[in-house]
């Protein structure tokens, strides 16, 4: 492990190409690549080479403002980020014209976005969302000022359905910001929206918004098997699904998608160097929408939902041969997470894997193969 002081930057700098950095950086890649051999506990997809746009290394682009309009800096890769927002908006099942979105910089953000246009939506509204939702749900209520309400989750780590009707009958004369998990972070569970929406209309409540935060299970839900309701069909006011989970990327990115009336409560003209915005950043990565296009034109709709089946087949394998191990693993409906009894520190830490609530957390990503979890299930022995 390099440390910062390995790492100082001196006052003066060195002009010019210094071997020993190079070496350096080499050997660190080097060693995340080791690293990553063995990563079965996050969710992120490490199955990806964009090597060929290296070229890119040296360009400044940048896509401030609203993806629809070029700035007057002018250089940017807007064009892309509109393929990647089509082909999201289209898998979503948002009517084109109807459906706006952008690149935001990950999950998080991508959050932050939705719920910022559903308050502008409802000013009043009161957030509520699973109690296993993402940690940044609580981050945003508190950034945004909105009473944050957790909603217990049943035996599927689903939010209740009953548990929400009397959530929302506490608070009947106030409306509803509904954050559904598409994929939670902990089990990949996935709330019911379309029932979300039902109990809301039940509840009588004056409004209602819901925001599909689909960022790890977006791809599952519509490539599973059988598939999932999860966006704008299915009764979502807005979608995100992030670029560096089931399709893979070096840097963290999320595609969020609103509706077209509702994101223009959120621009303001001509605020970003000649651009209208109506996102949440200043200047906006424009390498994430090349790597996505990237991946996408390579994998089109067809490989996204053989990347899935890929997924949900070695997760099947996982469950069969931890069970076979006696290590009484458990999964939730259509999730690529397998929790089970956590082994020795030593094998966790080789494995990457998560202690939570004492289980471990298997999170099957493309890059992680039966082979893989054949040879985890020999360290357990
Ligand atoms: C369901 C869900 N929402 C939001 C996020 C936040 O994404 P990011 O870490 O890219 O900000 C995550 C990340 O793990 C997630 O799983």
């Amino acid at each position: 492990m390099l440390t910062p002081a390995e790492l100082r930057i001196p006052d003066h700098g060195t002009g010019g190409t210094e071997d020993g950095d190079v070496e350096l950086l080499r050997r660190f890649a080097e060693s995340v690549r080791k690293r990553q051999e063995t990563m079965l506990g996050f969710p992120v997809n490490l199955d990806f080479d964009y090597r060929v746009l290296a070229d890119f290394l040296s360009l400044h682009l940048n896509n401030a403002g609203s993806p629809g309009q070029s700035s007057e800096y002018g250089i940017d890769s807007k064009p892309f980020e509109q393929a990647v927002v089509a082909f999201f908006a289209d898998l979503a099942g948002g009517v084109p014209g109807e459906v706006s979105g952008h690149l935001a910089h990950g999950g998080t953000e991508a959050n932050l976005f939705a719920a910022y246009v559903g308050r502008e939506r409802y000013p009043d509204a009161v957030l509520y969302a699973s109690a296993e939702a993402h940690y940044s749900v609580p981050k945003i209520a508190r950034m945004l000022r909105l009473p944050h309400v957790p909603v217990d989750t049943g035996a599927d780590g689903a939010m209740g359905l009953d548990a929400l009707a009397r959530e929302l009958g506490q608070r009947s004369d106030r409306a509803a910001l509904v954050i559904a998990t598409i994929g939670s972070t902990g089990r990949g569970a996935m709330d019911d929206v379309p029932g979300i929406r039902r109990v809301a209309a039940e509840a009588g409540v004056p409004g209602v918004f819901v925001h599909s935060d689909a960022a790890f299970g977006g791809a599952l839900a519509a490539f599973g098997r059988p598939p999932r309701p999860w966006a704008f069909a299915d009764g979502a006011d807005s979608v995100s699904v992030s670029g560096h989970k089931i399709i893979g990327s070096p840097v963290p990115s999320s595609v969020v998608l609103a509706r077209t009336a509702d994101v223009g409560t959120v621009r303001q003209p001509d605020a970003a160097v000649g651009s209208d915005d109506d996102t949440v950043a200043g200047s906006r990565d424009a390498l994430s929408p090349l790597l996505l296009w990237y991946a996408l034109r390579r994998l089109g709709r067809d490989g996204l939902a053989r990347r899935v089946g890929h997924c949900l087949e070695v997760t099947d394998h996982a469950v069969r041969r931890l069970t076979a191990a006696g290590r009484h693993p458990s999964r939730v409906p259509g999730s690529n997470v397998v929790l089970f009894d956590p082994p020795t520190d030593d094998v966790m830490r080789k494995w990457h894997l998560l202690n939570q609530h004492d289980h471990a957390h298997l999170v099957v990503m493309p890059h992680v193969t039966a082979e893989h979890v054949d040879r985890l299930c020999a360290d357990l022995s």
